[in-house]
């Protein structure tokens, strides 16, 4: 089989690392892809929203499946664009349609999906230029903190949580009126505060049957102990400690199973990933959002756990036949620790020389997985903020941590940065 993925992150080096390892896999093309996807398969230059470029190489390299790592095409259709074409009716591909992701790309959207279908969720009100003031006097009526999201993709960056009134007006003008997050923040949702530990959980649909992927925690923060700012993930775990059986037979009863039939029931086409981000209040998980995508660097740790052949699982999801597949998951845990480019998660350089990657890895149970890297004349440089990391897995959680920070040590660049803490709460 062949097959194309889309992306550049630490997501789509371990996503083509897994796929690599399947005897049903021929050929892997990655577009825009790293220097480490460049050591697995083929890179492509094309952009991951150019619809033309993606359909034109699936019909020049013969690709009989596609699978989207990033959001971004999935919302803005390229399961549509792709499906309407004659060329590509066998063409199999892994991601939702447009109107499905919109559970992703669109807080209002995913908000309402859950109040149709009774999933539990942080109560909510939605607003826009229409009814700002009714929002005005709405947030003064609210108990503190107070939650904000821009209702579109704003780069990870459209939640704030307001901890005093005047912050939740102040902050609620600009979004709405003075354009903060640009088209995605002119309407925003207000959200209660959920106290509680997050936790994010994984499945593959057909559309109607699925299957739970290992479980994990990201660890979003680029300060220790979860200070400073947000980031796309400084590190992760799998699987979460406090997910014991009991609290994933809720999470299965009350989260997973009535998305999956609401997908169903609301005649949603959705073939891929389930990205479920969960808080845990008290003993019960609620829904704080919806992705229609892997997490990076989620992936970095669910899939070296998961001992199935990845391309039977997404040839039987593709097919409409995840009914009679039976996960298989190493009983190890997995930590991942991301090194970043000093200044990350804003200003911050890129091109700088990478060393230490052509030690040959020796150690068991240890991967390399690059994020933002690229070749440049013979040599491997940083192209990104998060830049490579390292997964290790170990029977305790404490030495599985313990050596992925050795690892991740041992590489060098200037002015590189990694969080030291890790799962923190659990070791
Ligand atoms: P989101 O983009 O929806 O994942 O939100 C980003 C982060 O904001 C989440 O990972 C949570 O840490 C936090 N967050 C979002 N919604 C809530 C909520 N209702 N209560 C508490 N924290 C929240
Ligand atoms: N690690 C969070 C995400 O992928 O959205």
């Amino acid at each position: 089989m062949n097959i194309l993925l889309l992306g550049s992150g630490g997501r789509e080096h371990a996503i083509a690392w897994k796929l690599k390892q399947s005897t049903r896999c021929s050929k892997i093309f990655i577009s825009p892809g790293n220097a480490g996807t460049a050591q697995v398969g083929v890179n492509k230059s094309f952009l991951i929203t150019d619809f033309e470029a993606i359909k034109n190489c699936c019909i020049d390299e013969n690709i009989d499946m596609l699978i989207v790592g990033p959001e971004e095409p999935l919302v803005k259709g390229i399961v549509d664009y792709l499906k309407k074409d004659k060329k590509l009716e066998n063409l199999l591909i892994i991601g939702p349609s447009k109107e499905a992701s919109q559970l992703e790309g669109s807080k209002a959207y995913a908000k309402e999906f859950m109040k149709r279908h009774k999933i539990p969720t942080a109560g909510y009100k939605e607003f826009d230029a229409k009814n700002f003031e009714e929002g005005l006097e709405y947030l003064h009526n609210q108990q503190l903190p107070i939650v904000l999201k821009a209702d579109g993709l704003a780069a990870g960056k459209g939640v704030i949580i307001c901890q005093n009134h005047i912050e939740a007006i102040s902050e609620f003008e600009l979004m709405i009126q003075r354009s903060k997050f640009g088209e995605a923040g002119k309407r925003v949702v207000v959200e209660e505060f959920l106290d509680g530990i997050e936790l994010s959980v994984f499945v593959l649909t057909d559309g109607r049957n699925y299957i739970l992927l290992p479980n994990a925690k990201d660890y979003k923060r680029i300060g220790e102990k979860d200070s400073g700012s947000n980031t796309g993930g400084m590190g992760a775990i799998s699987p979460v400690p406090f997910a014991d059986d009991a609290f994933m037979k809720k999470v299965i009863s009350k989260i997973i199973e009535p998305t999956v039939k609401g997908l169903d029931k609301d005649n949603l086409e959705y073939t891929g990933f389930i990205f479920f981000g969960l808080i845990k209040v008290g003993d019960e998980p609620f829904v704080i959002e919806y992705n229609c995508r892997l997490g990076d660097p989620e992936t970095e740790v669910i899939l070296p756990r998961l001992k199935n052949d990845l391309v039977e699982l997404l040839h039987a999801a593709a097919t409409k036949d995840l009914k009679n597949i039976t996960i298989e998951e190493d009983s190890r845990f997995a930590s991942t620790v991301v090194a970043v480019s000093g200044g990350y998660p804003d200003e911050y350089e890129k091109g700088i020389a990478i060393h230490g990657l052509h030690n040959k890895i020796t150690e068991p149970d240890l991967y390399i997985f690059h994020c933002g890297t690229i070749e440049s004349n013979g040599s491997i440089v940083t192209n990104g903020g998060r830049v490579i990391c390292a997964t290790a897995l170990a029977d305790k959680l404490v030495d599985a941590v313990q050596k992925s920070k050795q690892e991740i040590k041992r590489i060098e660049f200037d002015k590189k940065y990694y969080r030291r803490d890790i799962g923190y709460e659990f070791v």
